[in-house]
């Protein structure tokens, strides 16, 4: 186990009644409210009325940035930093998936930056401080609600790109499971995928003696796998959609990183699927996170990743050395997405061998050279593993 710190500050209000909290929140950070949220689930499903009560009830004077597309964009940020800057906003809130979330913690980072917010995830300026922010999650995925992330698509040239800043800590988020009853199927899926990811991209990890952290978090696919088809089977199941959303903060509130160092080569390399072509970022991983581990199967992984085929994907201990029984939990992990509905291969998404070298390229570019620490990998590496996902 390595050294670690950990904090996580986001309170967390979960449950039915947790939106009766918002009021005194709205109270304590002040009544100048930013709202962001997306194409109009949320109206849809009739959350934006009740939060709306809640602001005016405060006298709240509300500004709003609505329209958030998934793998958002730096336009409507740009646009949220301004009104922000003009108008003394004193709370941003997000209503919505990751997205908006995400939208709304690049807002409120660039409000207190006097340079362009992209400069915030290219590295070349920093701020000292943020406009308090807080969530309203409608989506169980990508644990952006209790996460120091946010990914932003720039459109001149569809680069994707994530900043990890504690200033990205949500002062608070408010979690509901009966928001989540209205999810189609693709999306529910997208998120079971991208918490199971979350948890997989920080399990793959070469510290030794992480036992406490392993534990939890195969606990925490197990009960995500458990719980998946019945999400996918009656949509509107409390608990079971109770139990996904929890954990797909705690998948991505960073206690399953404790003690060891994440792999994350797989997020890098999907994030190339979804700036390219759009591709949901769920559905993206579906492809991506089988491929890699057959790669990296190849480079020394036997070990973790035969313990994650009997401990999460429950292979028997005597079906065969590690390599056998490492390579049934990746096939019975493809079969688990495919069983929620998603494909596992880029033809099944249109992408062929041609668009290869240019996702290898760019990929391994953002990260600086190389990608991942399970396995370090450069271009040929991440084109392999494209190829291995044809
Ligand atoms: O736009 P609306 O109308 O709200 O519809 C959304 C959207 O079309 C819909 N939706 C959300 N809640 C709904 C609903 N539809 C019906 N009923 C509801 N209750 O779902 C669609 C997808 O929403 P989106 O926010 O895009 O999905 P998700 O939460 O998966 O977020 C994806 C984004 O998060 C990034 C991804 O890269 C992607 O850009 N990530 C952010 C992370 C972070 N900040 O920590 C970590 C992740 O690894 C991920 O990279
Ligand atoms: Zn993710």
């Amino acid at each position: 186990m390595i050294d670690f710190t950990f904090q996580n500050s986001t309170k967390i209000y979960f449950g039915r009644t947790a939106l009766d909290n918002l009021a005194g929140e709205v109270r304590r950070y002040g009544t100048r409210v930013l709202l962001v949220y997306g194409g109009g689930s949320i109206k849809c499903i009739g959350l934006y009325d009740k939060v709306m009560d809640i602001l005016r009830g405060e006298n709240a004077q509300v500004w709003e940035i609505s329209g958030v597309l998934p793998n958002p964009r730096l336009g409507l940020v740009e646009k949220g930093v301004a009104i922000c800057k003009e108008n003394d906003i004193q709370l941003v809130l997000a209503v919505g998936g990751g997205s908006a979330i995400d939208t709304a913690k690049a807002i409120a980072n660039g409000a207190c930056y006097d340079g362009h917010p992209w400069d915030l995830f290219e590295g070349k300026g920093s701020n000292d401080r943020v406009l308090p922010l807080g969530t309203i999650v409608t989506l169980s995925a990508a644990g952006s609600e209790m996460s120091n992330s946010s990914v932003i698509t720039r459109e001149s040239d569809m680069c994707k790109r994530g900043r990890n800043t504690p200033f990205n800590l949500p002062k608070f988020s408010i979690l509901n499971p009966e928001y989540t009853f209205t999810l189609p199927p693709f999306h529910t899926a997208c998120g079971i995928v991208d918490i199971m990811a979350h948890m997989m991209e920080r399990y793959f990890a070469r510290e030794e003696n992480v036992e406490l952290t392993d534990r939890m978090t195969e606990a925490a696919l197990v009960t995500v796998i458990n719980n998946a088809p019945i999400v996918m089977e009656k949509p509107d199941d409390y608990d079971a959609r109770a139990e996904i959303m929890w954990a797909g903060a705690l998948a991505h509130n960073n206690l399953f990183s404790t003690g060891r160092t994440g792999d994350w080569a797989s997020h890098k390399l999907e994030h190339e699927l979804s700036a390219l072509y759009d591709i949901a970022h769920g559905a993206g991983l579906a492809i991506i996170f089988p491929a890699w581990m057959k790669y990296v199967l190849e480079k020394n992984g036997e070990k973790k990743l035969s313990q994650f085929a009997r401990r999460v994907m429950q292979v028997p201990e005597n079906f065969g050395d590690d390599r056998a029984t490492a390579l049934e939990g990746i096939a019975r992990l493809e079969k688990f997405y495919r069983s929620i509905g998603l494909t596992t291969t880029l033809h099944e998404n249109g992408i062929g061998e041609s668009d290869i070298p240019r996702m290898a390229e760019r990929a391994i570019a953002l990260g600086g050279g190389s990608l991942g620490f399970f396995v370090k990998l450069g271009v040929p590496d991440a084109e392999a593993i494209y190829r291995l996902a044809l």
